[in-house]
């Protein structure tokens, strides 16, 4: 019986006990049966609150009740009551069966457009475009175990008027045989801000370039493919270095032939409105209109946040779409799906914004002590050479010690920011990211580490791996409960899906790496009886199996040795 199955059938049950116990009709609902980390007693537990309030007495009075009430029965082993918690222990073998039964099918059928990452041409990828890069990347990979149809699209900041800026700076300081790099063009875009500041005439003159670049201007169009070629090479490195990949590149220009139709569709249902010169549409309810076209009739991001939106429903009839970018822009989608809805798309609703709290490096927001900001490229070739120093005094005749360093390395920064749940905002430091002990992707690759080295001294003793050895010799608590903890993943990656949350799989990665180091502190593999190996050894192929492929889902690599 699979973990979902146990649950619900004990759901029901507990149902049935609350009824005999306070002749009450309450419902309780599986996903109220949770399992508390390891090493906590008991592979269920429910907290008496909910029912507290409906029943009018203390959770614990409760959970003595229930106690009492709920028999004992296959395949529970045992039911206690502890303070406010009803503890529920499984018989091992119905454990060891839940974890070793069918894997669950990937059986979802919808389509999920993931937009994220979406840096901005002619700037750097900064520390802080971690964020939006790795937890996309895991919602995309997430949403593939399951079975969905997954496009991950990079929207690009390609468009807009500060382009007119860069084409005003290029063309009045920059040498044009000489190449450019992002670090260059940034530089033009800043100079053009302060010389702005005394010479106003520039802004009109960079208004009138970006409308030039708008309308289609030979020259002007070549010079912006150069910047985002630049930049979209420089992107590069970094994708490669985090192993991200994109379905679709399509920034914001791809939508500008686009603009007029939206504009003029939503004109047709008489939405839109002029506002000192400006074309506007009114939200119901809220003060500030969403801006469609400035009065000198260039468009805007929500312009083409409206174009894209259409052009992805209209091309991949998507049941989701996620927005991956900072809280910073919660108003911004707001207004997006308001105008969307308001002109009556009903998968208006299918849209959400997945936002996420500020990443601080050295508690500022990722800002140099210049005042530049941290390059994300830095970090990950910082992260990389601090491993590489640990690994060099841990492991020193590791073989590929470079390769192994940039796994653990850049694994240490990305679970660093999957951890927490993501609203939250996190405060990065290389030290606790990289510490082998603790809430950290090291930990989480040393179990990894740990289970390909039984399984690999099995072999070298010349004990093969038995995919179909007897499992009846696993029994003990540290077996249980690595075995329970293999077969909660079809739950976490669904929870992690719904909640469009990658933390949900970074804590099942945590608790399943603490029970396999348990377990390998407590239990011998292979001095133990030639049974008790076999069903050890299955034990562990199938913890590392899902060890390498939960932090796949996270984006980060598993070593075979550190
Ligand atoms: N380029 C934008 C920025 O750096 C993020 C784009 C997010 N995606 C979107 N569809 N608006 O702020």
């Amino acid at each position: 019986m699979a973990a979902r199955r146990v649950k619900a059938l004990l759901a029901g049950r507990l149902q049935q006990a609350v009824r005999t116990a306070f002749g009450a009709d309450e419902p309780v609902d599986a996903a109220q049966l949770q399992t508390p980390p390891p090493p906590h007693e008991g592979d269920l537990s429910l907290g008496c609150f909910a029912l507290s309030k409906k029943l009018r007495k203390p959770p614990a009075e409760i959970a003595a009740a229930l106690a009492k009430a709920l028999p004992p029965e296959k395949p529970l082993a045992k039911v206690q009551a502890v303070g406010p918690y009803l503890n529920l222990t499984l018989e091992a073998a119905d454990v060891i069966q839940a974890a070793f039964g069918p894997a669950p099918a990937a059986t979802a059928t919808g389509t999920v457009v993931v937009d994220f990452s979406s840096p901005n041409i002619a700037k750097h990828m900064a520390v802080y475009h971690l964020r939006s890069t790795m937890i996309g990347n895991a919602l995309c990979r997430i949403h593939r175990a399951l079975g969905w149809k997954v496009v991950g699209v990079n929207h690009l900041g390609d468009w807009g008027t500060g382009f007119g800026k860069l084409i005003v700076g290029w063309k009045r300081w920059w040498d044009p045989r000489q190449e450019p790099t992002v670090t260059d063009l940034n530089a033009l875009y800043v100079r053009f801000g302060q010389k702005a500041k005394a010479d106003p005439k520039l802004e009109e003159e960079a208004r009138a370039a970006f409308l030039a670049l708008e309308k289609g201007d030979g020259e002007s169009r070549r010079l912006w493919q150069r910047f985002r070629d630049t930049s979209l090479g420089e992107f590069q490195k970094v994708y490669d270095l985090l192993g991200v990949s994109f379905d679709e590149v399509s920034g914001e220009s791809v939508y500008e032939p686009d603009l007029e139709p939206t504009i003029a569709l939503l004109r047709a249902k008489g939405m839109v409105s002029e506002s000192e010169g400006a074309l506007v549409v009114a939200l119901p309810g809220k003060e500030k209109p969403c801006l469609l076209k400035k009065s000198d009739g260039a468009t805007l991001y929500a312009t083409r946040d409206l174009a894209a939106a259409i052009s992805h429903q209209k091309r991949h009839a998507f049941t989701r779409k996620l927005y991956v970018v900072d809280a910073g822009q919660s108003l911004h989608f707001v207004e997006v799906f308001a105008v969307l809805a308001a002109a009556g798309f009903e998968w208006a609703s299918r849209c959400e914004h997945v936002p996420f709290g500020i990443l601080r490096f050295g508690g500022k927001r990722g800002r140099t002590r210049e005042g530049g900001v941290v390059l994300l490229k830095d970090v990950l070739d910082e992260a990389t050479s601090r491993a590489l120093e640990i690994i060099r005094k841990n492991s020193p005749d590791l073989a590929d010690a470079h390769t192994v360093a940039r796994q653990v390395g850049i694994g240490a920064v990305v679970f660093n920011d999957l951890k927490n749940k993501r609203t939250k905002d996190i405060d990065f430091d290389f030290d606790e990211a990289l510490a082998f002990e603790g809430e950290t992707g090291p930990y989480v690759q040393y179990a990894h580490v740990r289970a390909c080295g039984i399984l690999r001294k099995a072999k070298e003793a010349g004990i093969a791996l038995d995919p179909a050895a007897d499992l009846s010799p696993l029994g003990l608590p540290e077996e249980k409960a690595l075995a329970w903890r293999l077969s909660l993943w079809g739950e976490a990656l669904e929870r992690a899906s719904r909640e469009a949350e990658p933390s949900v799989v970074a804590g099942y990665v945590l608790d399943l790496a603490k029970a396999l180091h348990t377990f390998h502190y407590k239990v011998p593999v292979l001095k133990a009886s030639p049974a008790e190996t076999a069903a050890r050894l299955r034990l562990m192929d199938a913890a590392r199996l899902r060890l390498a492929e939960g932090l796949a889902v996270l984006g980060i690599a598993a070593p075979e040795q550190m």
